[in-house]
């Protein structure tokens, strides 16, 4: 039985767990698990996120969420209904990467242009356990990199070539309004 979901506090990045290679979870039907998922699901819709992955709400286990609709902070985002990813692995990815802008909500108030592979081959398990295998592209895969990655300790920022390409949300939202006038 799953209690009423909770919304968490999210543990912005210089926390140790977000620089944490997380555990595999093995049993994906315990009532811990459904309990988390639940919080997870809650806490991200909150937030107005696009995906979050546990250890940023402190804990250290290979989960995440998607789930995409075009919104404030992702105007252009395609439709993804939400998504549970367990135990996840990329075990395909073509050669090219494309730069895109990304946000995170342990980094709050922060954008950067992230490098991202474009079309990935996945892996994972659902929330019942079944096995997925898929072809992910364009802004969906970028999703799913950045929340795999937050289950290696790797944050958006640590992809970055210069800390001088990180910048703070105002100025991204002019940036982005001069893109799109052009
Ligand atoms: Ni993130």
């Amino acid at each position: 039985m799953v209690n009423n979901p909770d919304n968490l506090p999210i543990l912005q990045r210089g926390e140790p767990i977000l620089a944490q290679v997380a555990s595999a979870i093995e049993d994906i039907n315990s009532h811990e698990i459904k309990q988390l998922i639940s919080n997870l699901k809650v806490t991200m819709q909150n937030a107005g996120g696009v995906g979050i992955a546990a250890p940023q709400v402190g804990v250290s286990l290979r989960v995440f969420l998607m789930a995409s609709a075009p919104s404030e902070r992702y105007p252009n985002a395609p439709l993804l209904p939400l998504t549970v990813v367990i135990n996840p692995s990329i075990i395909n990815k073509n050669s090219l990467q494309e730069l895109d802008w990304e946000g995170c909500l342990s980094v709050k108030g922060k954008r950067a242009q992230v490098s991202r592979y474009t079309c990935i081959e996945v892996k994972f398990q659902d929330e019942t356990g079944k096995k997925h295998h898929q072809t992910l592209n364009g802004f969906i895969a970028r999703i799913f990199q950045h929340e795999l990655d937050h289950l290696d300790g790797i944050t958006f920022i640590e992809r970055l070539n210069h800390e001088a390409d990180v910048i703070n949300e105002q100025q991204w939202l002019e940036q982005t309004q001069i893109t799109e006038a052009r």
